[in-house]
C-alpha cells in the first residue's frame, strides 16, 4: 500500500513505480569525495549551476544524492525510523561513540529530551552571567595585541566559558590544585587531545593506527573519556550539586534521582566529551566567522553599535547583561543568522534511504544515501534574494527569510541541533563585547579549514584598534 503525505510518496517492497518519474541527474564520479572535501563550496555550487538543486554524486562511496529544495530537504530531515536511518561514515560514527544521539534512533527521543534541560531554556538563561564574566576576561588580554590570531584568540576564551558551562570546572594552568587527581595536567594539553580528536573525523583510511588520523583520533577518544570519567568521579565529591549549575550537575542530580533512566555512566561520561566538543568548535568558529564578516562591512557595525546602545546604554554594564537584553538585539541576531547563511560551518543531515521515495516527480532509490546542503539551499535565489549580498535585514520582517527547510544550519527536523540556543547565546555575548571595545581591519583574506566543519585557519590574524 502506498504512503503518502501531499509532498511525499513512499514506495513499498515491489510496488510499481509511478508512471513519468526522472531520477536526480550527474553519474557519480570517483574523485567525487576529494572534490567535495577539498571545497564544498565550489563543489556545490558547480554542480548546481550544472544540474540544479538535487543532483546524483560519489561522496563518500555509493550513490549520495545532495539536495538543495526545501521540499527535498524536509524528505530528508523526517525520514526517521519511517524510511531513512542515520549514514554517517563508520568511521565517524565510531568518532562519536555508542552513546551519542545518533546511534540509537529507538532511545533517541528520550535522551535528547533529558540532554536538553541543561542546554536550552531557563537553564541556558542561568549560564549567562558566567559567560559574559568569562568572556569580559578574556577580552582584557586582546586590549594587549595589536594584530590578532582571530580564530585561535575566540576558541581560547570559548574553551574557557564552555569547560564551566559543560563540566562545571575552570580549568587554570596556575593552579594546579584543579588538575589535581585529573589525568591530563594544562588546559594546553587537554586541547590538543581535543584536536587530535577533531583531526580524526572524516579521517577516511578505516586502519586503527597511530599513522592515521583516524586512528590517532579514536586514541585520543579513550583519552578524553579517561579524562571526563576523572572530572565526574571529582563532581560527585561535591556536596549538594545545583543542578541548574551546569550541564554536568544537571546529569549528576538527575541520575541521583533516578539511577535506571537515560542517565548511566558512560552515558554521561560520552555526553561531556561530545558537547564539548561540538561546542568548542561550533561556537568558536561562528564568533570568529562573524568578527569577520563584520570586518567587512564597517556601515553593519556601526548599525550594531547603535542597537546596543538602544538595548544596554553606551558602556555595557555586564552584570545587569539580562535574557531580555539578548532577545532585543535583533539585528545581531539577523547578523550571525547571514554569517551562518554565507558561511555554513557544515552540511547536515546524512542519511541512508531504506525505502525508495518520490517527492515532486524525482524518485531517490532505496539504499542511497542523501545530504541536506546548507550550500545548495542557501545560495538560492529561489529562497534568499540576490543571495551573493551580505544583508543581515533579510532576516528581519518583512523579509523573514529564515524559513524551515530553506535556512538550515542547524539542520531540522529530529535531528535539529540541540545547541542552537547555546551557540546563538554565546555567540551574541562575545559579538556584543567585542562591538563596544574594539574596532577592527582585516588583513588580506583568510583561507578556510573545510572539514569537518568550516573554520578560519589559524594563521589569519585581524588589527584590532581599541575604542575606549
Ligand atoms: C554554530 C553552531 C552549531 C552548528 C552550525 C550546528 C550544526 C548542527 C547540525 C547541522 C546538526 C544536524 C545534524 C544532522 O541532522 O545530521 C546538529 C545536531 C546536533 N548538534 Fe549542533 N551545531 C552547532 C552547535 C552545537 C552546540 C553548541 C551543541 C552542544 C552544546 C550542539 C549539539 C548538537 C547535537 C547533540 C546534535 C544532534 C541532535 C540529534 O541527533 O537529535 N551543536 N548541529
Amino acid at each position: 500500500m502506498n504512503q503518502a503525505t501531499s509532498d511525499i510518496l513512499i514506495l513499498e517492497e515491489g510496488q510499481e513505480l509511478p508512471k513519468e518519474i526522472k531520477y536526480p541527474p550527474r553519474k557519480p564520479k570517483w574523485y567525487d569525495t576529494f572534490k567535495y572535501i577539498a571545497n564544498p563550496e565550489q563543489f556545490c555550487r558547480q554542480n548546481l549551476d550544472n544540474y540544479g538543486p538535487i543532483f546524483n554524486t560519489g561522496v563518500f562511496g555509493g550513490e549520495t544524492i545532495f539536495v538543495g529544495t526545501a521540499k527535498a530537504i524536509k524528505m530528508v530531515f523526517n525520514g526517521d525510523s519511517n524510511y531513512t536511518e542515520i549514514a554517517l561514515p563508520e568511521t565517524t560514527m565510531e568518532m562519536f561513540g555508542e552513546y551519542s544521539l545518533f546511534q540509537r534512533p529507538d532511545l533517541h527521543r528520550d535522551r535528547k529530551n533529558a540532554l536538553a534541560i541543561g542546554l536550552t531554556g531557563r537553564a541556558l538563561e542561568g549560564y549567562i552571567p558566567n559567560i559574559n564574566t568569562i568572556i569580559l576576561a578574556g577580552l582584557e588580554h586582546w586590549s594587549k595585541i595589536e594584530t590578532l590570531p582571530l580564530y585561535s584568540s575566540v576558541e581560547e576564551i570559548c574553551f574557557n566559558v564552555l569547560t564551566p558551562l559543560l563540566l562545571g570546572i575552570k580549568l587554570d594552568d596556575n593552579d594546579t590544585a584543579i588538575f589535581s587527581g585529573l589525568p591530563l595536567s594544562t588546559k594546553r594539553e587537554l586541547k590538543e587531545v581535543y584536536q587530535t580528536y577533531f583531526n580524526g573525523f572524516y579521517g577516511l583510511l578505516k586502519w586503527k593506527s597511530p599513522l592515521t588520523a583516524y586512528g590517532r583520533g579514536l586514541a585520543a577518544r579513550s583519552k578524553l573519556i579517561k579524562f571526563m570519567e576523572a572530572v565526574i568521579n571529582k563532581r560527585r565529591q561535591e556536596k549538594n550539586i545545583d543542578p541548574t549549575r551546569d550541564f554536568l550537575s544537571m546529569m549528576l542530580v538527575s541520575q541521583q534521582e533516578n539511577p535506571n533512566g537515560v542517565f548511566s555512566d558512560s552515558l554521561i561520561a560520552n555526553q561531556c566529551l561530545l558537547q564539548l566538543w561540538a561546542s568548542l568548535y561550533e561556537i568558536s568558529s561562528l564568533v570568529a566567522s562573524v568578527i569577520y564578516q563584520l570586518g567587512k562591512y564597517q556601515e553593519i557595525r556601526e548599525k550594531l553599535r547603535l542597537e546596543q546602545t538602544k538595548i544596554i546604554g553606551k558602556y555595557n554594564h555586564h552584570h545587569q547583561f539580562l535574557p531580555e537584553h539578548l532577545r532585543k538585539m535583533s539585528l545581531l541576531e539577523a547578523t550571525i543568522k547571514e554569517t551562518l547563511r554565507t558561511l555554513p560551518p557544515s552540511s547536515t543531515a546524512n542519511r541512508r534511504l531504506t525505502k525508495s521515495v518520490v517527492v515532486d516527480g524525482v524518485l531517490y532509490p532505496k539504499g542511497s544515501t542523501m545530504i541536506a546542503e546548507p550550500r545548495l539551499a542557501h545560495i538560492m535565489p529561489e529562497y534568499f534574494e540576490q543571495p551573493e549580498i551580505f544583508a543581515p535585514e533579510r532576516f528581519l520582517p518583512p523579509r523573514n527569510e529564515d524559513q524551515s527547510y530553506q535556512f538550515i544550519p542547524f539542520g531540522g527536523g529530529v535531528h535539529a541541533c540541540l545547541g542552537a540556543q547555546m551557540a546563538m547565546t554565546v555567540t551574541k555575548i562575545f559579538i556584543s563585547h567585542v562591538l563596544s571595545k574594539f574596532d577592527w581591519q582585516l588583513i588580506g583574506k583568510p583561507s578556510f579549514v573545510q572539514f569537518p566543519l568550516k573554520k578560519i585557519k589559524d594563521n589569519y590574524r585581524i588589527k584590532l584598534v581599541h575604542q575606549r
